[in-house]
């Protein structure tokens, strides 16, 4: 290939953004000179390289944009460790064809036993079938949620956690919600409603809710429009944290199911 024809190549490719093939059209040629493909084959190849490499950098911005707070998969989730934990329906949710009905899923569990993991697991799948995601402790989307009111900014700060086509609350429960934090909160979850999904994980009851929301009333109207079209995870058991030290001897033999992990069981149920 003269000189001419292959600049003019390289420069056809960047105009049609095929950056991956045109930063190795050397090395692409190279191989193809090696192994003789067929013209098909070699166009075949070319254009799965790209295709890869793009879908590489989307996952990556992707990743980026829903800020999680660390690196999980289902991968490195032991399910074993969680036998009454329904694997069909996290594999199933691991599709994201919940996110295209703008179905909700709660994870309810006590501590340690793997919601944030499976949290970001499922993110992170979300992610990878094309979906937009944002991830936040239910903390930090209610501070943001009340300075924004205070600053006059409520609309815009709304429409912020109303855009991705999966929003990840964590934690909600941890701390009991003031009731103007409670109303902030409502007016996302209408906002949301039929429109985009929200996973969430809490270590609460459904029937616990009233106290984290400070209001029965108020409680009762972001449950049903949460629950409507909604998935339900409960995972039991003993923490994972705890697990681990338990096995360097630094604790006792695990006991029976404490009440409130139990009792955390009775509350929801699947769909
Ligand atoms: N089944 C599991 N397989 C592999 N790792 C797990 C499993 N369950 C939990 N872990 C790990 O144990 C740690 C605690 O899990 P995680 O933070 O998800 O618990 P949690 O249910 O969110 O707890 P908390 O209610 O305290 O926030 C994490 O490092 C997580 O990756
Ligand atoms: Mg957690």
């Amino acid at each position: 290939m003269s000189a001419v024809a292959h600049a003019r190549v390289v420069e056809h490719l960047q105009r049609l953004r095929l950056g991956f093939v045109a930063e190795r059209l050397d090395a692409v040629l190279a191989e193809a000179a090696r192994h003789d493909p067929t013209y098909l084959d070699f166009l075949d190849d070319l254009l799965r390289q790209e295709v890869a490499a793009k879908q590489r950098k989307r996952i990556a911005m992707g990743v980026q944009i829903a800020h999680f707070p660390s690196v999980k998969t289902l991968d490195d989730f032991d399910f074993k460790f969680q036998p009454a934990l329904d694997h069909r329906l996290v594999r199933e949710l691991a599709t994201g064809r919940f996110i295209a009905l703008a179905e909700n899923v709660l994870l309810f569990g006590p501590p340690g036993v793997g919601k944030t993991h499976l949290a970001i697991a499922l993110g992170r799948a979300a992610v990878e079938t094309g979906h937009s995601v944002l991830f936040t402790s239910a903390t930090a989307l209610l501070v943001a949620l009340a300075k924004a009111e205070t600053e006059g900014q409520l609309a815009d700060r709304l429409l912020f956690y109303s855009k991705p086509k999966l929003l990840i609350i964590d934690e909600l429960g941890y701390l009991p919600f003031e009731r103007r934090s409670a109303h902030l909160f409502f007016q996302l979850v209408a906002r949301r409603y039929e429109r985009g999904s929200l996973l969430i994980t809490t270590n609460q009851l459904v029937t616990q809710w009233g106290t984290v929301f400070s209001d029965e009333v108020l409680a009762a109207a972001i449950l049903d429009r949460l629950l409507h079209h909604s998935h339900t995870l409960m995972i039991q058991g003993e923490s994972y944290r705890l697990k681990q030290k338990r096995k360097a001897g630094l604790l006792g033999q695990a006991s029976p199911a404490a009440p409130s992990r139990g009792a955390l069981a009775g509350g929801a149920g699947s769909r």
